[in-house]
């Protein structure tokens, strides 16, 4: 080998060294602390879990989210907690609070990115792409609307199929049963499953009395427990959680379908949706009084 050969191959040394470094080095650059079920679980599917170095507790879908460390809920975070995790940038569900922690984080000069817990097929969609740009994942972002599209196109056909049956989403918390009305992640699957959500007439969770329920005549009432530990799992007997709660006159509803709802699967709207907006249209397509109860 002359001179020329050993300098070329010792230059191709060193570019193929300095190249091999350069994933690994951006690799470690980025620190998110992502916060929120339906953010951290659209952050997952983008794939931008190795970037990930803190979540927040309601982060429990993929389940191995929950292994990462945890600084809190999202509606009452420590902002100590979050800025120890040193984050290059914060993402979460604009949910963030108390009022001052969403402050400090903000005055921290940190990036924070605030993203709306998505609540329609829109909202869905544009949080997906939001996210992706924020991650520098926009492909994998352009890919999952594609695949979310086409699901939804599914559950549309089918509940284009059918009348609207009238729904109640129920929420027994802190001790009083509340309906999902507007701009609810329940309101949302409701209607994209095919429903009409009766209780449309006001924004968010509200008490709601049982006359009001039995007046209403509901084909079908989704019932969830969401206790004040986070545990939103489905009520094993849906009928003795309204009763919990208060409910008097649960027999007087032999004709509403009585479901319960495991929130954190059934209420997340985000990469999951197209398979359980379909399991909910598939339950309203059993006319209520042949489900069974
Ligand atoms: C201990 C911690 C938690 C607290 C203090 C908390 C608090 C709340 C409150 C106050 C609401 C009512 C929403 C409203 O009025 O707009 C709510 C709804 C909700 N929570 Fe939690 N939560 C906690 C943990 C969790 C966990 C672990 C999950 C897991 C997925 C979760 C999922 C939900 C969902 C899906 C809703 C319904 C939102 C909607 O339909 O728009 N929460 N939570």
């Amino acid at each position: 080998m002359n001179t020329r050969c050993l300098l070329s191959a010792f230059l191709c040394m060193i570019m193929s060294a300095v190249f091999a470094e350069e994933p690994a080095a951006s690799q470690t650059k980025e620190r998110l602390v992502v916060m929120g079920g339906p953010i951290t679980e659209i952050v997952f599917a983008l794939g931008g879990e190795k970037d990930i170095v803190g979540v927040d507790k309601t982060s429990l879908y993929p389940a191995r989210a929950q292994k990462f460390p945890q600084v809190g809920v999202v509606r009452a975070i420590s902002p100590e907690g979050v800025l120890s995790m040193n984050p290059t940038k914060i993402i979460s569900s604009s949910s963030l609070g108390p009022p001052a922690a969403a402050s400090q984080l903000k005055a921290s000069g940190i990036p924070l990115v605030l993203v709306d817990n998505p609540k329609s097929e829109k909202s869905l969609m544009e949080a997906i792409a939001t996210l992706g740009k924020e991650i520098n994942r926009e492909k994998e972002a352009e890919e999952l609307i594609k695949k979310l599209t086409d699901e939804l196109a599914v559950v549309n056909e089918l509940a284009s199929k059918q009348t609207s049956p009238r729904v109640i989403f129920l929420m027994g918390m802190a001790g009083s049963l509340s309906a999902a009305g507007e701009e609810t992640q329940a309101g949302g699957i409701l209607s994209m499953a095919g429903g009409k959500n009766i209780f449309s007439g006001f924004r968010g969770y509200k008490p709601v009395s049982e006359e009001a329920i039995l007046e209403a005549k509901p084909d079908f009432i989704l019932v969830a427990n969401h206790t004040s530990q986070g545990d939103v799992s489905a009520p094993d007997d849906p009928k003795k959680l309204l009763q919990k709660f208060g409910f008097k006159s649960v027999n007087a509803l032999e004709k509403t379908k009585i479901v319960p709802i495991d929130m954190g699967e059934f209420l997340i709207i985000g990469p999951r949706t197209g398979e359980t907006a379909l399991k909910l249209a598939k339950i309203f397509s059993k006319p209520a009084d042949t489900a069974g109860n």
